[in-house]
């Protein structure tokens, strides 16, 4: 069971960028952090990051049949990308929408999460253990479709 955990625009630039709403880790940390969490959990994952819609397109696209759950960050284009929200559909892979920050207690322009609605679920504003609980949640959920798998071969 591999999971897919991807970063989009701008991520890149943590402990950088505005680091009174983002904090002062790198990217390189969230990506060892996200590794920790993942082995401590028994799960493999694969990290990607782009500042490219089309290649974040691309990857989910690839992800079809070859990961069992994706973790997003879109970052900025969780707020418009309906090319991401598409691709996330067409693979029908049970999806978490993660956010460094809350974004509902910021600017009008990030009110609307167009990403998320091909996610179960949305996690925002708790940083880095925003990954976490994502992981874990994503691990129950694939947990459960598995016992319902086996329950219909009884
Ligand atoms: C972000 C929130 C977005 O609104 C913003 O554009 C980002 C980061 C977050 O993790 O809090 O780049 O996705």
């Amino acid at each position: 069971m591999k999971l897919l955990i991807i970063n989009g625009v701008n991520l890149n630039m943590l402990g950088i960028r505005e680091k009174e709403i983002y904090g002062a880790n790198s990217y390189r940390d969230l990506c060892e952090y996200i590794n920790t969490t993942a082995e401590q959990e028994n799960l493999k994952v694969d990290i990607f990051c782009s500042n490219y819609e089309g290649e974040i397109v691309e990857k989910i696209q690839k992800a079809y049949r070859k990961y069992a759950g994706i973790i997003i960050n879109p970052g900025a284009y969780s707020h418009y990308s309906i090319a991401i929200l598409d691709a996330l559909r067409a693979v029908d892979i049970p999806a978490i929408e993660v956010h460094l920050s809350d974004v509902k207690k910021r600017e009008s322009y990030r009110q609307v999460l167009v990403t998320s609605e091909a996610c179960f679920l949305t996690i925002m504003g708790k940083g880095f253990a925003g990954y976490k609980e994502a992981i874990i949640a994503m691990k129950k959920k694939l947990g459960e479709e598995n016992e319902n798998i086996s329950k219909k071969d009884r």
